[in-house]
């Protein structure tokens, strides 16, 4: 069987969403791993005034690629920046674009979405489905093209508890949705979103779910394969341990732990909390084309990307690793000692949110206020919990992800390829992967130098020791204000003082009467 990168070896590529996550540890890997491709063609839309080809520059120039850049510094020219737009016809890359294409590429990864949970529907069918529309009709065009891989998310049927490596047929047809999100008008199609998306609990786990359907529908001889990520986490190993570059889940969870910011949210310790690090899903998706391409299966191979059969790990280890991590390794200016907490009660919650959230936060607003400084708590806090309410469905529950194609799949890879493309995940260490995971939020998302360290190690135990004189003068507090105003804690102190004397009193007896007969 040939090999990965002899597979890849003088063929073009075209990927999408190389500016993202996973596209930009795609493409890195792509170029490191597979230094014989010909070309690599990305799209990439114009945002904010800055053009694609100044946006890819950007993305090179990043530390991901750094040790690329040392082993292969020519690796930019095999990279060329297409302008365009997944919501446009032609994906809205020009003819001269479209022609270089269909004469050049064999293989596409599709990895631009959007990855907004609560996107409003409109939006999210714009760009999840009818983007991977425009995405085959432009594949349809490509002469050479052997394989369409494209990226879903393990979380598509979130309304199963059992998902299997399948496409399922979803309740409406997804020709039925476009229709519907073209003629209806805001109010209403916001009023009926939750009763179309039922029972999933958000817009992006549906759209992505028709997206699957709608590929199945109309992608006719394209060899295609889906592969389905779980919670993308940072690298495992490679390009190095720990590189992360947003806060989209976890990733935003730890940031606002290590800042203290953020105490309480609901959530199962015992559920497996299903990360799979970006590197792990990337392979695979290699893998997966790689394998595609070569058999030409006659049904849409489905991966699920998922670590919580083989290698589970839990909310409530990711709870203890976040506070022993971020003590050890704090985040510069720390608001707060870490002091994370998962609970199943929607009452506990609610009572630390208002006393342990938001009464701390507007407490320090107005201290910075009359200091002169600019209030940002109580924003930060309202906008920290517009995400993490999209989050709590999927920090409550747990799902089992047959991964049979997946496991399947790693027995046909050649020794180096098991070795380069790694995707076993009953290889990861978590506490190790943890601690990478909280200092690559600090280093990379947060872009927090490590040489700040031992200052930040200062700020925390300063916080240390505030929060304990913090604990003895309420304690001192509540107690006078027990003892002067409730009558029953009164007797009850006298009671139980009292009875410590009186019991005092009889072992000083005792141990003079043992004294004396010795
Ligand atoms: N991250 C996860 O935990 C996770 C889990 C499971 C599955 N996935 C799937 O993995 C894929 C990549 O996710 P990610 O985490 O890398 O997301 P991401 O960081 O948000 O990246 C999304 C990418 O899509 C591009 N994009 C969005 N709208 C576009 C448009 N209209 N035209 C062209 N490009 C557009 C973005 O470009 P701009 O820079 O221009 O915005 C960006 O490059 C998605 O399909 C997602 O559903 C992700």
């Amino acid at each position: 069987m040939t090999s990965i990168p002899d597979f890849f070896n003088g063929r073009s590529l075209f990927i999408t969403g190389v500016t993202g996550f996973m596209g930009k540890v795609l493409l890195e890997k792509l170029l490191r791993s597979c230094p014989e491709i010909r070309m690599i063609y990305v799209l990439i839309r114009p945002k904010r005034g800055v053009d694609a080809q100044v946006r890819l520059e950007k993305v090179l120039d990043s530390k991901l690629f750094l040790s690329l850049s040392e082993t292969n510094p020519d690796f930019k020219s095999r990279v060329f920046a297409m302008e365009g737009d997944i919501l446009d016809e032609n994906l809205g890359l020009s003819d001269d674009n479209i022609e270089m294409l269909r004469k050049e590429v064999s293989i596409v990864f599709h990895s631009a979405a959007t990855v907004r949970f609560d996107e409003p529907l409109r939006l999210a069918v714009r760009m999840n489905v009818i983007g991977l529309r425009h995405m085959i009709r432009v594949c349809h065009k490509l002469n050479k093209l052997e394989c369409l891989v494209h990226i879903s998310t393990a979380y598509a049927n979130c309304d199963r508890e059992d998902i299997s490596e399948a496409v399922y047929e979803p309740p409406m047809s997804p020709e039925k949705l476009i229709e519907a999100t073209e003629w209806m008008d805001d109010e209403v199609l916001d009023t009926l979103t939750p009763y179309l998306i039922h029972p999933r609990p958000n817009t992006y786990t549906y759209t992505k779910a028709m997206a699957e359907y709608l590929l199945v529908q109309e992608c006719g001889d394209i060899p295609c394969a889906i592969v389905r990520p779980s919670i993308v986490g940072p690298s495992w190993k490679e390009p190095m341990p720990g590189w992360v570059d947003n806060f989209n889940g976890p990733s935003g969870l730890l940031a606002a732990i290590g800042k203290g910011i953020l105490r309480v949210m609901m959530g199962d310790v015992n559920a497996v909390a299903d990360l799979i690090p970006v590197d792990i899903c990337v392979n695979l998706i290699i893998t997966a084309a790689w394998s595609t391409a070569i058999d030409r299966p006659s049904t849409i191979p489905v991966y699920n990307c998922t670590t919580g059969q083989t290698n589970p790990l839990t909310w409530g280890t990711l709870e203890t690793a976040s506070y022993e991590f971020y003590m050890k390794h704090p985040l510069n200016n720390p608001i707060r000692i870490p002091d994370p907490k998962f609970t199943n009660s929607r009452i506990y919650k609610f009572f630390h949110v208002y006393l342990d959230h938001y009464l701390p936060a507007y407490f320090l607003d107005l201290m910075a206020k009359i200091s002169g400084q600019k209030p940002q708590l109580l924003r930060m806090q309202s906008k920290l919990w517009r995400s993490i309410l999209t989050l709590e469905y999927f920090t409550s529950h747990q799902w089992n992800f047959s991964c049979d194609n997946t496991n399947e799949l790693s027995t046909h890879l050649v020794q180096s390829d098991r070795e380069d493309f790694d995707f076993d995940v009953s290889k990861i260490y978590w506490p190790t992967y943890l601690e990478n995971y909280c200092l690559g939020v600090k280093q990379y998302a947060l872009r927090e130098d490590l040489a700040g360290v031992p200052k930040a190690r200062k700020q925390m135990n300063r916080l240390v020791q505030l929060s304990r004189l913090f604990k003895v003068f309420m304690f001192i507090v509540t107690w006078k204000v027990l003892m002067t105003r409730v009558k029953v804690m009164r007797d009850l102190w006298q009671f139980l003082l009292t009875s410590v004397l009186g019991l005092a009193k009889r072992f000083q007896g005792l141990s003079q009467k043992l004294s004396i007969s010795n």
